[in-house]
């Protein structure tokens, strides 16, 4: 034992001391009421409305409840900031965190040498590097230098967000005391329990750099965490979802700070520093029984487990999402999505059919896009019909496609036949954002039963089959099989889909929230008698996939079914959608999957509309309430557990329900 390890217990008498301020929700304005009311920039040679970043919080009123911006322009400010309980709803926003540093160098007390303070909840900060310069090459041969505890931020209030931040020191370098935080894509850098507290708190994607055992610090041993959960019933814990551990020495991932002490890496990769044994009781030793200290699915040099504690914790996937999962675990009740953190492309290409942009066709704009890209692109198409089919390659994730208006920009193809090859945009990567554009097969668009001559195929308008796909206000358009849901979870807000046969059809786990959904069978030209809104093809029991349906509205006419059973246990619900279409008394059809009705899951929830009577419905649709839609269907539980609706270009623009 080190004696520099000590020097944190002090802390504990403020833990409990402190209790947090009411959870107050802040004001914004926009049609989501989560724009920033007011900007204040900060600049350091006198180019904003201030030149310290204290200047700019201290301008903020107490009671304050309007998101206010403060943008910090480049450079490196020494000072000791602090934001009061009272200065709630503040988003500070740097320029990156390799240009906007806060630094300072104060030591000795955890609770005095913060370079950042943040009590109130509800604070925001992206693009920002925090740092404690106190002893930062402090080494073993540099004996007559004290190491102390030198903490870089210190974080309290509840419902913070810290994305693209970086926090710098050697010994407790990132304070995050108490209440809910999350850290998105961050930095964090330290040797000694350089991340300690009892926050309850996410670390997604975060690049963390044990210095120890590195030059010019030689010293051997280190803890990446120091966890000070108190009681079984203490909400306080640490996860690291995905990311990096990097580091050398001799460096153990925790040691506990509180007799209940609580932290798992969720598919983290873990360098070859990482002791054997990975975990240290310190101080509860004897207690190592309720403490509760987790690696799943891990990689790296570090991971192997085999001679780790014996009293670690063994989770399994489902154990691990239901307990720690984005939702379950720190956003129960949806505060991720209601701060206006914004997630800025990198880069952004314009196509333009007239020469007025980087590129005249949007597949060229797509390829250009590197393979293994994992920034995100923003690709802008201006108004136009851009009659091209258009595919996006596995390799080519994190592409925010624009256009100006599902009414101005359009992709259209008429390619048929097959479902797998006739479709005029595809999607295969993770990570795609669509905003804007309508997708038109015009293969027999106008075909009807007064002409035979013309055959009636498969006209695929967008096939998709990425994870953690969104498509914002677009337009599909075809005939039958318009859209191919294919595989994986993809969210459709405030999208028109328009077709006849089978229109939505395919084995995706999919929300489409306030949609508006024409069925074209029935109506001119058409005349064609039967149509199937949806065509569902979940497999088994334990086949996430399904569609729901929230909201919106289903026009139509002829004899319309909501759904026909495309796979053994097809799952649709249809939840507060108003169903103007004529649709048919028995609402539902088995197809070619008789004798399975029981395991089908269709359910229709609190519609309205001529269509809704559900008197002659199949005796075999499933029944819901409210609650259990909620706790089944709801977005979190449903498609969004591990919170990546909140992780890209549209989450600020997007008011999930
Ligand atoms: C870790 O931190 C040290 C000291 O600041 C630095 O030299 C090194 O490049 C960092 N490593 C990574 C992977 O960021
Ligand atoms: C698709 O459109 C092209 C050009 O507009 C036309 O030449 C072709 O015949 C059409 N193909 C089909 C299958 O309708
Ligand atoms: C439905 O689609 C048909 C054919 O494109 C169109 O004529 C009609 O206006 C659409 N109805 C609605 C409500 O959008
Ligand atoms: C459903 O939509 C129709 C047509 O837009 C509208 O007239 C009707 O009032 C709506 N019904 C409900 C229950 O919202
Ligand atoms: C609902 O049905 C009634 C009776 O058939 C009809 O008069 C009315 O126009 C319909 N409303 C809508 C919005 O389709
Ligand atoms: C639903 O349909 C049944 C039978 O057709 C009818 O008796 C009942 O009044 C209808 N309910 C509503 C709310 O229109």
């Amino acid at each position: 034992m080190q004696p520099l390890l000590l020097c944190l217990l002090p802390v504990i008498a403020i833990l409990i001391g402190f209790s947090g301020a009411a959870a107050a929700q802040c004001i914004g304005s926009g049609s989501d009421n989560i724009e920033p009311t007011r900007t204040i920039v900060v600049d350091q040679n006198g180019r904003g409305n201030f030149k310290t970043i204290q200047g700019a919080i201290d301008s903020v009123p107490p009671g304050n409840n309007k998101w206010v911006k403060i943008v910090i322009n480049a450079g490196t400010y020494r000072e000791q900031v602090l934001i009061t309980k009272d200065q709630q709803c503040i988003y500070l926003k740097g320029k990156g965190r390799m240009v906007t540093t806060i630094t300072f160098d104060a030591n000795h007390l955890t609770d005095k040498s913060a370079t950042f303070s943040s009590f109130p909840n509800n604070v925001i900060v992206q693009g920002i590097t925090f740092k404690n310069s106190y002893n930062r090459f402090w080494s073993l041969e540099d004996a007559r230098q004290k190491v102390k505890p030198a903490v870089a931020a210190r974080v309290y209030g509840d419902k913070s967000l810290f994305y693209e931040c970086g926090f710098v020191g050697f010994q407790d370098t990132l304070f995050d005391v108490m209440n809910r935080h999350y850290y998105k894509s961050c930095y964090i850098e330290g040797s000694v329990d350089f991340i300690f507290g009892d926050g309850q708190s996410y670390f997604t994607d975060c690049v963390i750099n044990a210095t120890v055992g590195s030059n010019p610090y030689g010293l051997m041993m280190g803890y990446v965490t120091a966890q000070g959960r108190a009681s079984a019933a203490d909400p306080g814990g640490f996860v690291f979802k995905g990311g990096v551990v990097y580091g050398g020495g001799k460096l153990y991932l925790g040691r506990a700070y509180g007799p209940y002490s609580r932290v798992i890496f969720y598919g983290t990769t873990l360098s070859a520093a990482v002791t054997p044994e990975g975990w240290g009781a310190w101080s509860n030793q004897g207690k190592e029984g309720n403490i509760f200290y987790s690696e799943i699915g891990c990689g790296g040099k570090g991971s192997d487990k085999s001679k780790r504690v014996p009293w670690m914790k063994k989770l399994k996937e489902a154990q691990f999402q239901k307990m720690f999962g984005v939702s379950t675990f720190i956003d129960h009740d949806g505060w991720l999505a209601k701060h206006p953190h914004h997630i800025e492309p990198v880069r952004t290409i314009v196509v333009d059919q007239n020469g007025h942009g980087d590129f005249t066709t949007i597949q060229e704009a797509i390829l250009s896009v590197p393979s293994r890209n994992n920034e995100w692109v923003k690709i802008e198409i201006n108004a136009g019909t851009y009659k091209e089919q258009v595919e996006i390659s596995y390799d080519r994730g994190c592409i925010f496609l624009k256009g100006k208006g599902r009414e101005a920009t359009t992709i259209e193809f008429n390619a048929s036949d097959q479902t797998d090859t006739s479709s005029t945009f595809t999607s295969n990567p993770d990570n795609v954002v669509v905003q804007g554009i309508t997708f038109k097969n015009s293969y027999n668009r106008f075909w009807s039963l007064s002409d035979p001559g013309k055959e009636w195929k498969p006209a695929v308008a967008a096939r998709v089959l990425g994870d953690r796909s969104l498509f914002y206000e677009c337009g599909f358009v075809g005939f039958q099989d318009t859209l191919f849901d294919a595989i994986n979870r993809h969210y459709y807000k405030s999208c028109y889909i328009e077709g006849a046969v089978d229109f939505i059809f395919g084995m995706a786990q999919s929300y489409f929230d306030d949609c508006v959904i024409n069925a074209t069978v029935g109506s001119n030209p058409f005349g064609l008698m039967m149509g199937y809104v949806t065509a569902q093809g979940r497999s088994s029991e334990a086949d996430p996939s399904g569609f729901v349906f929230r909201g919106g509205v289903l026009y139509g006419g002829g004899k319309l079914y909501l759904g026909r059973a495309y796979g053994p246990y097809s799952r649709v619900i249809f939840y507060g959608t108003n169903l103007s279409a004529t649709v048919t008394p028995e609402g539902w059809d088995a197809w070619t999957y008789r004798g399975n009705e029981e395991n089908f899951f269709y359910s229709e929830v609190g519609c309205g509309g001529n269509g809704s009577n559900k008197s002659k419905r199949v005796p075999w649709m499933k029944k819901l309430n409210n609650a259990q839609f909620e706790e089944i269907f709801g977005v979190s539980s449903f498609i969004n557990k591990d919170g990546w609706l909140m992780e890209n270009p549209l989450a600020n623009t997007i008011r999930f329900p």
